[in-house]
């Protein structure tokens, strides 16, 4: 296949999915550019299924417009669609060779014998798939099983690549080797890829765009890092990083241009570089701040230490507060801290996220993720 072949933007318009009276995709509005690696993430029966599968044309859509390719396809049955399904149960016809397996699709629609061959030697090259065309699935691992179902999907050239948690039945060394093994695909094809997991981490690794969903809504949609460094909600910034993000309760007591002031429970005093302009004195908000952005610094936050992980190049802090709040501190390295101890963790201005009581975050003045002197 040639880098490229018939990709295609797809559009969704106001979509919506309603089963009898519930409705469950509440009018999502999003755009994915031609070749561009897309994931639906979020936790489970938020919708990215219900979504994935109104594209592809397995689902019908209630509501809306899809265009595929700047063409409204919402009436097109799935086979006229151009796009291409992997589904997190492979399916593969046990009675017959990989070979057999992937070709079947392309007899189905009588494609000529000679260009038949052509694509499958063509999709079994690029999977590794060579060594394994004369046998039957039940001789292979589920990796390779999971490859021949891309295959599958890969001989078929289709415009669009739907993709529902294609890795979840695989185990953990072998979901990140072929977590590598689609972004290489997706580079060498340049396809439009939509991709649904719930695994944060798939999505950060493969992604173009995230788009983060709870309840039939989009919460965001953007590129991983700017997720990641600018989450639009509370929610957003929960779901995004892993360790999740810490989350205090606070009160505004000042603000001023390099940001504002706030007060935890105890009258302890922390500062946020974000942009507290819309926020009243007093005002009730939550700072966040990621485990990976906590350090230990004698005029930091003081905190007792609740359980500690040493994983040698990188150790785990679990402490709470003095107003028994919990909170995790990622560290690199070793440290000599333990079970029981008492510690003061920095928090420093410019890694802080504030939240307003309805989750909404405010602008961050200054980005601490960037490396020193990128600063603005
Ligand atoms: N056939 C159906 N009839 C009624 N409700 C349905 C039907 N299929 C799905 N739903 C509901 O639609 C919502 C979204 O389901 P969906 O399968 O899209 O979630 P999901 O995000 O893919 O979850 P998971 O991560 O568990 O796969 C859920 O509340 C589910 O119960
Ligand atoms: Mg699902």
């Amino acid at each position: 296949m040639k880098k490229g072949a018939g990709m295609a933007r797809v559009e969704l318009r106001g979509i919506v999915k309603e089963y009898g009276a519930v409705r469950v995709i509440h009018g999502i509005d999003l755009d994915i550019a031609e070749g561009e690696f897309c994931v639906f993430v979020g936790p489970s029966g938020c919708g990215k299924s219900t979504l994935l599968r109104m594209i592809a044309g397995l689902e019908e859509i209630s509501g809306g417009d899809l265009l595929i390719g700047g063409d409204r396809v919402n009436a097109l049955r799935a086979a006229e669609r151009g796009l291409a399904m992997v589904f997190q149960t492979y399916a593969l016809y046990p009675h017959m060779t990989v070979r057999q397996n992937l070709a079947f699709g392309l007899e189905n629609i009588r494609m000529p014998k000679d260009q038949i061959a052509r694509r499958v030697a063509e999709a079994a090259r690029m999977l590794k798939l060579e060594p394994y065309l004369d046998r039957r699935p039940k001789a292979l691992s589920g990796g390779q099983r999971q490859r021949v179902a891309i295959g599958r999907a890969v001989v078929r050239e289709p415009r669009v690549f739907l993709f529902d948690e294609p890795l979840s039945n695989l185990d953990a060394e072998l979901r990140v080797s072929m977590r590598g093994e689609i972004a290489t695909l997706h580079r060498r094809i340049g396809n439009t890829m939509i991709y649904v997991t719930h695994d944060q981490v798939e999505a950060m690794t493969m992604a173009d765009k995230i788009v983060v969903m709870r309840d039939g809504r989009i919460e965001q949609a953007g590129a991983p890092i700017e997720l990641y460094n600018r989450p639009a909600n509370t929610f957003v910034a929960g779901f995004i990083g892993s360790p999740r993000m810490n989350f205090l309760p606070c009160t505004v007591t000042a603000r001023d241009a390099e940001g504002i002031t706030l007060q935890d429970a105890q009258g302890r005093a922390l500062r946020a570089a974000v942009d507290g302009r819309t926020l009243a004195e007093g005002e009730t908000v939550e700072l966040g701040i990621r485990p990976e952005h906590m350090h230990p610094d004698p005029g930091g936050y003081p905190v007792e230490v609740e359980n500690v992980e040493q994983l040698g190049g990188e150790s785990y802090l679990y402490v709470r507060t003095e107003g028994g709040i919990a909170l995790t501190a990622h560290l690199s390295g070793q440290t000599g801290l333990s079970r029981g101890g008492r510690a003061h963790l920095a928090i420093r201005p410019e890694f802080a996220h504030v939240f307003r009581r309805d989750g909404a975050a405010l602008p961050r003045l200054r980005l601490g993720e960037l490396a020193v002197g990128e600063e603005g």
